[in-house]
């Protein structure tokens, strides 16, 4: 083990829990001994990360539950859907799991928002706990209780917020994390700064060859600071009444270009990093920030190996998709932008200026 485990508390009175950020937690029983007892574990997963590791989360629940059982979805953003949610009620009644079951959501960001939204769900609520093994979702999606599966005519449009017992983020699991994953769990890192942190921003654009090559004291670091950032978001504003909708700097541009180009298209990530730029832009003509400022959130983002070009869907196109936007108010499209170093706003922009954006960054 190279770092000692770190925990962050999301605090929400009677819901608060530790996020564990560490290296071979997966392999230590004790992390999970603060888990209250269940009749049944039900570890869902999905087809790429079941073989890497199941077995050894299994192991670690051992003598904890009375019977584990392994729920394994098909890989892919495509499949966060109805039809697959519905296998893993199909799993839970045919092992005839009771309401003293925990699930465990073993993987990304898509098995982790479903096997939340499942969890909220079956016999009307059962816990669940959180074991994310992309670097996003260990600094984002595993963390804040939003839980959704998405719509043909919009992403993460069917949800609840349901908030997990314990987040284990076990730094090992990223080794075998494609590039291109990691790479978009670097764009949700790097939004923190931007929006919450200049310090970190600058620490962000110092460190990011460590964090590209892997480097375990500089990715705990970064997921710590990322969580810690996320937990003083979430404490204030759970149900994102107002300032959680900070969280999704990039993603009005990026949810259009996922839905634009077909879900699984372009990595959440990469769509995040992309409208990164954007909205940054947006800042800048606004007048909010100046154009250097914009310019090092984009250099930054291109720096973490991801694109900073948007695909050609026309600008029409563009505001069609970021009018189903979940920020959107009355069909007007807000964004969040960003109004100072490391501090951020939600505000609705001219659709002219808004235009302006798409043209010059996409084609
Ligand atoms: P993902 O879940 O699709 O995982 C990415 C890929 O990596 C998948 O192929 C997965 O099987 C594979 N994988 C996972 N762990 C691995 C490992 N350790 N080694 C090798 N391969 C591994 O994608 P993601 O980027 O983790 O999550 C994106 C999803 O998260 C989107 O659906 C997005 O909407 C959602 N999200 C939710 C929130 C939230 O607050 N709930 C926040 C951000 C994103
Ligand atoms: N990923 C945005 C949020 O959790 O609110």
């Amino acid at each position: 083990m190279t770092t000692q485990p770190a925990s962050v508390t999301i605090d929400l009175e009677g819901r608060s829990y530790p996020i564990v950020i560490g290296a071979g937690l997966l392999d230590r029983p004790d992390t999970f001994a603060s888990l209250p007892a269940a009749s049944a574990a039900v570890i869902v997963t999905n087809d790429t990360v079941a073989p890497l590791f199941a077995d050894r989360l299994a192991r670690a629940l051992q003598g904890r539950f009375a019977s584990t059982h392994l729920v394994t979805l098909p890989d892919g953003e495509a499949y966060k859907d109805w039809a697959t949610l519905n296998t893993i009620f199909d799993a839970l009644l045919g092992a005839a799991c009771d309401r003293s079951t925990t699930l465990f959501a073993l993987g990304g960001g898509v098995v982790g928002d479903m096997t939340g939204f499942a969890a909220a769900c079956y016999m009307r609520g059962v816990p669940y706990v959180q074991v994310p093994t992309t670097l996003l979702a260990q600094v984002d999606s595993s963390v804040g209780g939003k839980t959704a599966i998405n719509h043909p005519m919009g992403k993460n449009m069917i949800g609840v917020f349901n908030q997990p017992l314990l987040v284990v983020a076990d730094i090992d699991t990223l080794d075998s994390l494609p590039p291109r994953e990691l790479a978009a769990g670097l764009a949700e890192v790097i939004k923190y700064g931007p929006i919450a942190d200049h310090v970190f921003f600058e620490w962000l654009e110092a460190n990011l060859p460590l964090l590209v090559a892997r480097d375990r004291p500089s990715l705990a670091r970064a997921i710590r600071r990322s969580c810690e950032i996320k937990a003083w978001v979430v404490g204030q504003d759970e149900r994102e009444t107002g300032l959680r909708a900070i969280l999704n700097f990039g993603h009005t541009f990026g949810h259009a270009i996922e839905a634009g180009l077909g879900y699984g298209s372009w990595l959440h990530g990469e769509a995040v990093g992309c409208g990164m730029v954007m909205a940054a832009d947006l800042s800048a003509r606004l007048g909010l920030i100046d154009a250097t400022y914009a310019a090092r959130i984009a250099r930054l983002v291109g720096r973490a190996g991801l694109p900073v070009r948007g695909p050609a869907l026309g600008v029409e196109r563009y505001m069609e998709l970021m009018r189903v936007d979940k920020k959107a108010e009355a069909g007007q499209i807000r964004f969040v932008l960003i109004d100072g170093q490391g501090s951020a706003r939600l505000s609705r922009a001219p659709s002219a200026v808004v235009a302006q954006v798409i043209e010059q960054h996409t084609g």
